[in-house]
């Protein structure tokens, strides 16, 4: 039998791997897996902290019963319902009918919307206390985090916090579970994704959420997926991260992301990476949005300051794949970038229009005109693609910070 993990004195990681799924949330590709993370404290009560997807259910007993043994669970607290976490719900309280199950009020309204529970549930307010022996749960709700029911979950005798999605990642836990076990890099990218994809659109939820739990101090980080961590570095480390992301702070870095049917919207796409390059920006992200996941596109958008896109007209709209990119923009709420457009047509451009509708509003610096070609890079539009690429890059090398400013024509 496996054996589950100790985070610390009283406290057991019983979570599981997914290295099946090949899609998290049916969108978002798992290349390298997942874990969902659930956590044993032991004291006078015993605590269950979140549960599984409902396929390890197996896998999940036998990590618990590892723990446990025959000992009943007295409390399951649910930081976040969502179904990779809460699962295993209706198992668990068939298997431990007594456990009483503790979230606030929209967990609560949640569990019997999904699972049809309503007995044996115990409502906490924002910065409440239970007692389950020498060690108490203190509950930070933190909604939007990424759904309104989110909480955290802090022991404080032990310093340990339990984030729910917070400081997770994509990838799954081989072998090791602690950061001390593995290596934290590999999760880094990981991590970003995770953010942009699940999380992104909740940055002022995220930075609310930061605020709350600023003032206590943390040995342990516990998220429902990826590496629990502990070192003191990484803990700073992933704090700085979400910081940053939920601010849509970036950094000095260009993401160059484009459609095209023939190659002619692709060869300024490439004139435009040249020039930025020459310039002096080292981090160019270039994806052609009918290959690149949008997942991927995403996470490198997060990353960096600098974003040009690129469009051949399509029926008079956009090319679908850019389209598909720019509304998943809008709902991520991205701020804070430079932005360039280009685009080509044969008879009749759109690019200009659609483009300027997708900034108007937006806290994005546009940096230049779009850039238009019809038909083949065969005139002075290469020049426009360059200067565009130079443009951009003395704004991303000169540290500039980005001044409102959505006029495209
Ligand atoms: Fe990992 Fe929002 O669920």
């Amino acid at each position: 039998m496996q054996k589950a993990t100790q985070v610390t004195n009283d406290i057991y990681y019983v979570g599981v791997n997914d290295r099946i799924k090949v899609y998290f949330e049916n969108l978002w590709p798992l290349p390298r897996g997942v874990s969902y993370n659930a956590y044993i404290i032991e004291d006078e009560k015993t605590v269950l902290v979140d549960t599984v997807d409902t396929c390890y259910v197996n896998e999940f007993s036998r990590r618990i019963q590892s723990v446990l043994g025959d000992k009943p669970i007295d409390y399951l607290v649910v930081n976040h319902m969502e179904p990779d976490h809460s699962g295993a719900i209706e198992w668990l309280v068939t298997r431990y009918p007594n456990i009483q199950i503790v979230g606030n009020k929209r967990t609560i309204e949640m569990l019997n919307g999904f699972y049809g529970i309503e007995e044996n549930v115990l409502m906490v307010e924002d910065q409440g206390e239970l007692s389950i022996g020498k060690n108490r749960l203190r509950f930070f709700l933190t909604p939007m985090v990424h759904w309104p029911e989110t909480m955290m979950t802090y022991v404080p005798e032990k310093k340990v916090l339990f984030t729910g999605d917070a400081f997770g990642t994509f990838g799954t836990l081989d072998g090791g579970v602690l950061d001390r076990q593995l290596n934290p890099e590999w999760y880094r990218d990981e991590m970003i994704r995770y953010y942009a994809n699940i999380v992104g659109k909740y940055g002022s939820a995220v930075q609310k959420a930061l605020q709350k739990v600023s003032g206590i101090e943390i040995e342990a980080i516990c998220p429902t997926h990826g590496p629990v961590w502990t070192i003191p570095e990484n803990i700073a480390k992933v704090v700085a991260m979400y910081d940053r992301l939920s601010r849509y702070d970036a950094d000095e870095g260009l993401v160059i992301a484009y459609g095209s049917m023939y190659g002619n919207t692709g060869r300024l796409a490439e004139v435009i990476a040249e020039e930025a390059a020459a310039n002096g920006v080292k981090e160019i992200a270039m994806h052609n949005v009918s290959k690149s996941h949008q997942s991927d596109i995403l996470r490198d958008v997060f990353k960096y300051k600098g974003l040009i896109i690129g469009s051949p007209t399509y029926n008079a709209n956009l090319y679908p794949m850019v389209e598909s990119l720019l509304s998943a923009l809008e709902n991520r709420l991205l701020k804070n970038r430079f932005f360039g457009c280009f685009g080509s047509f044969c008879w009749s451009d759109a690019t200009a229009r659609h483009f300027g509708a997708f900034v108007q509003g937006k806290p994005f610096e546009v940096v230049a005109n779009a850039v238009v070609m019809k038909q083949g890079m065969l005139s002075e539009v290469e020049e426009q693609a360059r200067e565009l690429g130079r443009i951009m890059a003395q704004k991303l090398t000169s540290g500039a910070e980005v001044v409102p400013n959505t006029s495209v024509s």
